[in-house]
């Protein structure tokens, strides 16, 4: 079951029973996905082509969110997500993000293609199917349920397995600032920065493979 609720800054967002937890942080879905996600991405590395893994698909905010804040960029996402029904649930949301059409047609397929982008889901446990991944990415999104509802996701194995198939220079973004997730990302290899604080004190994290 999954309730639909209102954010700070008016975006819509899910709640899921299953977890107890929000899609997004109340401070706003949308703001969460521009601020925490594609500003500080877009800020550390510009492409003419850009590979993107959004880990922990969701309702798509991130990825939707990175379509509207490029220009002359060709953009290919790979999505993990586990929750088919989750394509289904977010029919009813009309998030004010430009291309959200598009990420509402993953429901047919799983694959949408337009002129400057494409989007592939890959259905399945983020921790199996991140391993099967040929490409070299740019961006990473990591975006799973909290610590502590989806522990699973946040490990040192995680990590290492995502390091391995990003590209140099790339730019992993999160939003916890959580030690321990900080120190499981240091041993999968990466230099870890503070991110933007966005709605609270605390920063969000940039991992940046150097
Ligand atoms: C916080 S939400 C993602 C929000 C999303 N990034 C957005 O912008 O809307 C976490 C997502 O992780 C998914 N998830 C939970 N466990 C998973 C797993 N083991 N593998 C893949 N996806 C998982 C949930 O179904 C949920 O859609």
């Amino acid at each position: 079951m999954k309730k639909l609720l209102a954010t700070n800054d008016n975006s819509p967002t899910l709640f899921n029973e299953k977890f107890q937890e929000a899609y997004h942080s109340t401070t706003g879905a949308i703001t969460e996905a521009i601020e925490k996600f594609v500003k500080p991405s877009l800020n550390l590395l510009r492409k003419k082509e850009l590979n993107v893994l959004d880990f922990c698909f969701g309702l798509g905010y991130n990825t939707a969110a990175l379509l509207q804040s490029v220009e002359n960029t060709k953009i290919s996402v790979i999505g993990l997500e586990n929750d088919a029904d989750i394509f289904e649930k977010i029919q009813q949301l009309n998030p004010d993000l430009k291309y959200y059409e598009y990420i509402k047609k993953l429901k047919n397929n799983y694959h949408v293609k337009k002129d400057f982008f494409e989007i592939k889901i890959i259905l399945g446990d983020a921790r199996d199917t991140v391993k099967t991944l040929q490409e070299k990415f740019d961006f990473v999104f990591f975006d799973p349920f909290s610590t502590k509802k989806c522990p699973e996701l946040w490990t040192e194995e995680v990590f290492r397995d995502v390091f391995k198939i990003m590209s140099e220079k790339s730019i992993l973004t999160t939003y916890t600032c959580s030690r321990f997730v900080r120190e499981n990302m240091r041993n999968a290899g990466f230099h870890v920065i503070d991110g933007p604080c966005v709605g609270r004190k605390s920063p969000s994290t940039i991992c940046i493979k150097e």
